[in-house]
């Protein structure tokens, strides 16, 4: 696909989805995008544009592809046991019980409900609230259904597993792998499905971290983990600053294990450890 093309496709996905893949490292996003193109066998950027404006299930393919939506529960567990040990006490001697936490960019849901899990270890669960967003609204379907293959559970503490989840095998989960969105349970012999009470503490909704107006506002912590490294640097550097007005005063910013925030002094923020950063103004 030749380069200077994609400088068209950039304009087109723009104009009929909002994505901006401007804000995406090109190298990275444009080869995603050529595989998934090339293996429909289509050779032109404009032919691809023709499908995805009459094919909705084209469109739906092309945003999954380009979300990159992998995740599991407690992913990087030594970070998880910071959280436990040392943020989520702190933050409750500074703001109390009722914590307003932002799960920006969620996925499957794996990380807001890991957020749950953690904090029940220290709050009441009807004193629990999760807002948890995510750009592809696919994704956020399966996040609220929370049906999870076992792999997904590994990092996580093992009490939990027996405490918050259901195994669903034989003919419920083919009854459930039949319903419409569910086809990627469809070859699955087992399953674990999240429990109510911990399902009921999580707000789902789609927001798109490039849209100013998306973000909410008064959080006391916001976790954002695994999606900034596929934006460009001054993309990313525009959501920390955006994050920092989300945050109130020691709020605190928790980040992938991969990641840092280069210009975070210049932002306003100490940095508690290599995944965690505080408001200090
Ligand atoms: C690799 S997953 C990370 C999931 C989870 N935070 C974790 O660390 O396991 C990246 C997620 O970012 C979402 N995403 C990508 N671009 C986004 C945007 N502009 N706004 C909001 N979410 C976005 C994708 O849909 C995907 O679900």
């Amino acid at each position: 696909m030749p380069v200077n093309d994609y400088k068209y496709l950039k304009e087109k996905i723009l104009g009929l989805t909002g994505v901006d893949l401007n804000a995406y490292k090109e190298a990275q996003m444009k080869r995603r995008i050529d595989q998934l193109i090339t293996k429909k066998g289509i050779k032109e950027y404009s032919a691809y544009i023709d499908l995805l404006k009459k094919d909705r299930d084209a469109m739906e393919e092309f945003l999954n592809h380009f979300t990159i939506n992998v995740s599991n529960f407690y992913r990087n567990p030594e970070q998880w046991e910071f959280m436990d040990k040392e943020v989520i006490p702190t933050l409750i001697k500074r703001f109390g019980k009722s914590l307003k936490i932002w799960s920006a960019a969620c996925s499957t849901g794996d990380e807001p409900y890991s957020l749950v899990m953690a904090l029940s270890k220290h709050l009441p669960l009807n004193m629990i609230r999760i807002y948890a967003t995510d750009i592809d609204k696919t994704i956020l379907y399966k996040a609220k259904r929370g049906i999870y293959v076992e792999k997904s559970l590994e990092d996580m503490p093992k009490e939990f597993k027996t405490k918050y989840f259901t195994k669903i095998e034989g003919k419920e989960l083919d009854a459930v792998a039949k319903e419409k969105g569910n086809e990627d349970l469809k070859t699955l012999r087992t399953a674990w499905k999240i429990n109510d009470e911990i399902k009921n503490r999580v707000t789902f909704k789609q927001a798109n971290l490039l849209e100013p107006k998306d973000y909410p506002k008064d959080y006391q912590m916001i976790v954002c983990r695994n999606v900034l490294i596929y934006f460009t640097e001054e993309a990313k550097d525009e959501v920390f600053r955006r994050f920092h007005d989300v945050l109130v005063h020691e709020g605190m910013l928790f980040i992938g294990s991969t990641e840092q925030i280069t210009g975070y002094k210049d932002m306003n923020y100490a940095r508690k450890n290599s995944f965690f950063y505080e408001r200090i103004d």
